[in-house]
């Protein structure tokens, strides 16, 4: 699952979607992100018949709720045959744990779980205003994601600046995936701290997640492959 470019499908309809899925040949699947607006206004089918295509895919529903709750809502999300999928770290060990169970189908296999530390969009003025967080952001961070990787979580989605920070201490094999990626003089739009995808890959980011970019490109595939080229080298 490492060294993936990810595509955030951020659109409003089914149809939107395979439109832009469409630009691209058969024989190149990109691995995509399926978020809350399209998962809410298409439901489950959109993700199966996206996988029945060939695509792999990351359920960004980011679970945050009580333990068991958290582990029957995994529970149905292990049978829809995604690869990867997220909660919050703010959930606690406990929701955690819970959840990878939950996760884990009979024969003993299961997607990838990460979890968001603190959201990308938190100031660090606001984690110590709003949510009593005295601990400065860096180090918050770096505690969601111990707290992540002892309960037996693969990784984290975080910045690319938390990145290296989180492979040094969490080990190479705890998977970093890192939002807010833009091309060299791109736009960055209401992301605040943004990274290329080649200084993402130089930061110890396993995976990038990239929307805009590629999906209001002029020409979305070359934008892709523009993406892959400079994260893989
Ligand atoms: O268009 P852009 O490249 O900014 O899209 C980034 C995607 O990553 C969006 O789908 C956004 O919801 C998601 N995301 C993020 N920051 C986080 C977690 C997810 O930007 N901390």
């Amino acid at each position: 699952m490492k060294n993936d470019v990810i595509i955030a499908l951020d659109f409003p309809t089914r149809e939107e979607t395979l439109t832009f899925l469409d630009q691209f040949p058969d024989s190149e699947k990109p691995f995509v992100k399926i978020g809350m607006e399209l998962f809410y206004a298409e439901g489950p089918q959109i993700v199966r018949d996206l996988k029945a295509c060939g695509h792999k895919i990351f359920l960004d529903l980011k679970l945050h709720d009580i333990p068991n709750t958290v582990k029957r809502a995994m529970a149905v999300l292990a049978r829809l045959d995604v690869d990867m999928v997220n909660l919050h770290a703010a959930g606690t060990s406990s929701m955690m744990k819970a959840a990878l169970e939950g996760l884990t189908r009979p024969d003993g296999t299961r997607p990838m779980l990460i979890a968001v530390t603190q959201l990308t969009s938190t100031a660090p003025e606001t984690l110590k205003k709003e949510l009593l967080i005295d601990t400065p952001m860096p180090e918050t961070v770096l505690a969601y994601a111990k707290n992540a990787a002892a309960s037996g979580l693969d990784g984290v989605v975080c910045s690319p600046l938390e990145a290296a920070l989180v492979k040094k201490s969490c080990g190479e094999n705890f998977c970093t995936v890192t939002p807010g990626v833009r091309f060299a003089g791109g736009d960055a739009g209401d992301q605040k701290r943004v990274m290329t995808p080649e200084q993402a890959a130089r930061n110890g980011c396993d995976c990038i997640v990239i929307g805009r970019p590629v999906t209001q490109a002029e020409d979305p595939v070359a934008a892709y492959r523009r993406a892959v080229k400079e994260f893989l080298g």
